[in-house]
């Protein structure tokens, strides 16, 4: 058995994998253990499986064995391949994501269909979409269908590449980077990697960054900034967090997965008379909806739905027995779900044509009947509040914080202080007055998932700690935003962690040394943010005392995050070591060149404090070249 103390820090997640050895249920933990040791070749990047020909794999450990593939494929060509379709399907996740909120925007009809049109009538400015004598509904399906071009559009770049600094937009064009069509850089990378087609590993590097790009100035950001006209751009609020705000006496359900359409549609469902009395009938005192993983980021910002956990606590939360369904969509959803849900009597509902689970109810959702469906599935879940079986166990864990930092609501935060100095608003210029005293002396943004080659939240949260106490502000999303919950980094009471400088700085804004900026496909706003500073201060994303680390991460769209925040210029310290380490080339061009040629890089470091003191040399060394 493993050592809780070993692999987690969170209380709720020992008392909860307690329970389940006890009840002898397999969670993600124990099967990894049984897959010790795991695979070489796998770990380092050198199998091939692109042909029949194959699997091919190259032998490192020792002089014998293979040093290239039957077609003649090198470590490099296999590494970086290998990497390269990661990078891709990581962006086609984040993507089609976008897509579907594209969609759903141009399928919305009525007047309360666009919740933010500030936002709306902004990017359709940005998009040389005329706004006059156009209502915002009209407004929003031409958006939409702008969006929806980007994917597949002829000819030109992306259209948000517009809000990244020039200089970058330039060296972008400079390098041949910059994204056109989001779904032709995707294409193109499964094209260039199949079998007897790119051989050249910075070549084949160079693609997948442009996939990247389409991830975070495409995809990603299309997520974002449509979901925030369809539902609201999130603003400063109080949540709860952690498996403890599931309610013995209510109907819980816990929502999961990625995409805002279907939890919208689930909260409001959620608050429906009749089910509400349905639920009374059943002996509960009522519906309790909670959010896990990035759907738990969304609907907390917008609707101040408590985040049950993070991806690692999603069998757990079963487990309590006191779950009468999960709802999921798409992505970061565990297999091993419909095993867990058979031993309680949790339903597991698939909602997705994308994502199936055998052993699920499959209720397919469709925005255009969203309400409708959605009052279906609450329905399933009331009328399965009597079947509860076994013992419950809601850890009493819990704790709160202050979630919502959109880019828009930073921008309002940092306007009180420029207001009081009689500055002009709607800038970032307290921000970069700050950086420039040194008080602050930089940010940090600590993204990514749950990983059991790491240990679980500890490693998110002391690294957080290091950062917070060195006056670096630490920005984050995703479940490294459930991490820094959990431990109470997002209140004001964890001004206590911080040096003197950041405490200051977070006591004259009023906000909590840690702020969260939404699920993963948000990463965009950081994006938005980092822009915004470089462009007031007139230098590049890449001059910035800035970093990003990714301690825990595991998916395929964390490598695309990676690569594009690198791309982007940032610093990118991982906690976990991608596939790449069977090529000495393609792991120095990505650890060390890419740094002369974008200005960013991957560090891979997997202890977070000597995470925390790389990113301070590396913060302190971008001070010194702008000269603060
Ligand atoms: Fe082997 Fe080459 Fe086929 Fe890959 S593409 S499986 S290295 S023969
Ligand atoms: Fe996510």
């Amino acid at each position: 058995m493993i050592n809780c103390e070993l692999f987690t820090c969170d209380a709720a997640t020992k008392k909860l994998y307690d329970k389940a050895k006890k009840e002898r249920i397999d969670t993600v933990w124990d099967r990894a253990l049984a897959m010790q040791p795991q695979c070489g070749f796998g770990e380092m990047g050198l199998c091939c499986t692109n042909c029949s020909m194959g699997p091919c794999r190259i032998v490192k450990v020792s002089d014998d064995g293979p040093k290239a593939g039957i077609c003649g494929a090198t470590e490099d060509t296999i590494v970086s391949r290998n990497f390269a379709r990661a990078v891709a399907a990581g962006s086609a996740a984040h993507s089609d994501h976008g897509r579907d909120i594209a969609l759903a925007l141009y399928h919305a009809t009525g007047k309360s269909s666009v919740k933010d049109e500030e936002k709306l009538f902004k990017i359709a400015g940005e998009w040389g979409i005329k706004v006059e004598g156009k209502d915002a509904s009209r407004i929003a399906r031409e958006v939409a269908e702008k969006a929806l071009s980007e994917f597949g559009k002829i000819f030109g770049k992306l259209l948000f590449l517009k809000r990244a600094p020039h200089k970058r937009q330039n060296l972008w064009d400079e390098l041949g980077v910059a994204p056109e069509a989001i779904d032709r850089e995707i294409v193109e990378v499964l094209h260039s990697t199949h079998m007897g087609c790119d051989a050249d590993y910075r070549n084949i590097i160079r693609q997948a960054i442009r996939a990247a790009l389409s991830d975070g100035w495409g995809g990603s950001m299309i997520g974002t900034e449509l979901s925030d006209v369809l539902f609201g751009t999130p603003a400063p609020r109080k949540v709860e967090a952690n498996l403890g705000v599931l309610k013995k006496e209510c109907v819980n359900i816990v929502v999961h997965g990625h995409e805002p359409t279907l939890s919208e549609a689930i909260v409001m469902a959620a608050k429906d008379s009749e089910l509400l009395e349905l639920a009374k009938k059943q002996g509960a005192e009522g519906i309790n909806v909670v959010g896990m993983c990035c759907t738990g980021n969304e609907i907390a910002m917008r609707h101040g739905i408590p985040m049950a956990g993070d991806f690692f606590q999603q069998e757990l939360a079963i487990v309590t027995g006191a779950v009468e369904a999960m709802i999921v969509d798409v992505q970061c959803i565990m297999p091993s779900l419909a095993t867990v849900a058979k031993c309680y009597h949790t339903k597991l509902i698939t909602t997705s044509p994308k994502a199936k689970v055998p052993g699920a109810i499959h209720i397919e959702f469709d925005e255009q009947k969203g309400l409708d469906i959605a009052k279906r599935i609450v329905k399933e879940a009331v009328m399965n509040f009597k079947n509860r079986k076994g013992e419950i166990y809601i850890p009493d864990v819990k704790s709160e914080g202050e979630i919502g930092y959109s880019f828009e609501a930073i921008i309002k935060i940092l306007d009180r202080v420029t207001n009081s100095f009689a500055h002009p608003s709607g800038t970032v210029k307290p921000l970069v007055d700050a950086i420039k005293s040194g008080v602050l002396r930089g940010a940090v943004a600590i993204v990514g998932c749950n990983n059991h080659k790491q240990p679980h939240n500890s490693c998110h949260v002391t690294l957080a700690k290091e950062l917070l106490r060195r006056d670096i502000l630490v920005v984050t999303t995703g479940c490294g935003a459930h991490s820094c919950i959990k431990a109470g980094l997002m209140s004001k009471d964890a001004r206590k962690y911080c040096g003197k400088g950041l405490a200051t700085v977070c006591e004259l804004l009023d906000i909590p040394p840690v702020l969260h900026l939404g699920s993963c496909v948000d990463i965009s706003r950081i994006l938005v943010l980092l822009s915004e500073v470089a462009n007031y201060m007139g230098v590049d994303i890449s001059d910035l005392p800035v970093a990003a680390a990714a301690p825990e991460w595991m998916s395929e769209k964390a490598q695309s995050i990676g690569l594009y925040a690198v791309a982007s210029g940032i610093y990118v310290v991982l906690g976990v070591s991608p596939a790449v380490t069977g090529s000495e080339n393609v792991t120095n061009y990505l650890t060390k060149d890419l740094e002369s040629v974008l200005g960013g890089r991957f560090e891979i470091e997997k202890d977070p404090v000597k995470a925390a003191e790389k990113i301070a040399v590396h913060i302190e060394n971008k001070r010194k070249q702008l000269g603060i």
